[in-house]
């Protein structure tokens, strides 16, 4: 168990997951430093760090994971004794309409941040992954679920870079004895979810009165879980998890797609003709259902936030943060928008 004051690089704390994490840690581990490196792109936010900007025990770095020079520079200045890596290209949409920028941040930059995990040592290095790596589970299936020893069965360059970074931790700890772990996790959804995902670009949607685009019959399947939840775990993680293991984390939240923009609708009081069935994405995995047992028995995490009432919390927040999204929409992102739905 590692319980000394801690150095901690978080890469992508800038986006979604990473920006919650690095609020979590500094609440729960004041003592400890925090330095997110972000290449700051669509994704990435530096006003989502505006309140810790000013902590002491913080520092924001822009940077590439891939720039060796970059990467190696911070970890001679800061000597690093934990790397969080949430960096990456994360939108399967996006993947499909041009899979290079995933090959190149996911897989070749967690070969860069690995490298440098080896050449100046740290007590671990962690990857985020995402239960996508396992592929999909049939419908009419209910009874079966992903576990760590699911094989890895990728259906998008997405989740195909993801799985190729995970073999490579592996492969890195194998070979190299450098102390990895990773979790992969279902989908997250809470504050600061940039808004060309599902549920935050519903909300939004449903917010402007503009369509709310669910691809082919909204019958598939994401097992959702609270962001603080997946926080939570990779805290557990970092601290008690064993070296060389893979923890999936999810919580049991199955829901399907179309349900879930229903459920936005009524929160918001909008008519469920504002729904428009758009073509299917290309691929389009069915279901995703995470069997979380052995992080409930190794680590003894739980998932703490029903989806009823985490909706409920992320719904509000969107409502009580609309200059964060409405920055975001009025920006680069239009252009993508525009591309992508023809409604
Ligand atoms: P996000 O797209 O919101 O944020 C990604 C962040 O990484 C952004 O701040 C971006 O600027 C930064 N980034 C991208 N390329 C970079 C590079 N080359 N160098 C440095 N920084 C770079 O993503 P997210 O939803 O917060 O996901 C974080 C991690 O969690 C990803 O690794 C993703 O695969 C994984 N994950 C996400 C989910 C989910 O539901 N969102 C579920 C499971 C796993
Ligand atoms: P998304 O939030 O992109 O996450 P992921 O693809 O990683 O699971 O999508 C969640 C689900 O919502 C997925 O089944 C695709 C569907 N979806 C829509 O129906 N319409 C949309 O506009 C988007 C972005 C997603």
């Amino acid at each position: 168990m590692i319980n000394k004051i801690m150095t901690i690089i978080i890469t992508g704390g800038a986006g979604f997951i990473g920006s919650n994490f690095v609020f979590h840690m500094l609440k729960k581990y004041p003592d400890y430093r925090i330095i997110c490196l972000d290449k700051l792109t669509y994704a990435g936010n530096l006003s989502t760090l505006a309140p810790v900007m000013e902590n002491s025990n913080f520092r924001f770095v822009k940077a590439d994971i891939c720039d060796r020079e970059a990467v190696y520079k911070l970890f001679e200045e800061e000597n690093p004794d934990i790397v969080v890596n949430f960096a990456a290209e994360s939108h399967v949409d996006r993947s499909i309409e041009d899979p290079g920028i995933f090959l190149q941040t996911n897989i070749m930059g967690t070969a860069t941040l690995m490298n440098a995990c080896r050449k100046y040592g740290i007590v671990r290095y962690h990857q985020v992954s995402t239960d996508e790596v396992y592929g999909d589970l049939p419908l009419d299936r209910p009874d079966l679920f992903f576990t760590e020893e699911t094989p890895i069965h990728t259906s998008s360059p997405y989740s195909s870079s993801k799985a190729a970074a995970d073999l490579l931790v592996l492969a890195y700890h194998r070979t190299y004895g450098l102390p990895v772990t990773i979790s992969r996790c279902s989908n997250n959804y809470g504050p600061y979810h940039f808004p060309e995902k599902l549920i935050p670009l519903m909300i939004a949607n449903a917010l402007n009165d503009k369509p709310l685009p669910v691809y082919g019959e909204g019958l598939n399947v994401r097992d959702w879980l609270y962001v603080e939840d997946h926080c939570k775990a990779i805290d557990l993680i970092i601290h008690n998890g064993k070296i060389g293991e893979v923890y999936n984390i999810g919580g049991h939240n199955e829901m399907k797609n179309i349900d879930i923009v229903k459920i936005i609708c009524k929160a918001l009081g909008k008519l469920e003709s504002l729904i428009t069935y758009v073509s299917d994405r290309k691929g389009h995995d069915m279901r995703y259902a995470i069997d979380p047992t052995k992080i409930y028995n190794e680590l003894g995490w739980r998932p703490e936030t029903m989806f009823k009432d985490g909706i409920h919390k992320t719904i509000q927040w969107y409502l009580d943060n609309k200059e964060w999204w409405e920055t975001i929409i009025s920006g680069e992102y239009q252009n993508y928008y525009d591309k992508m739905y023809d409604i």
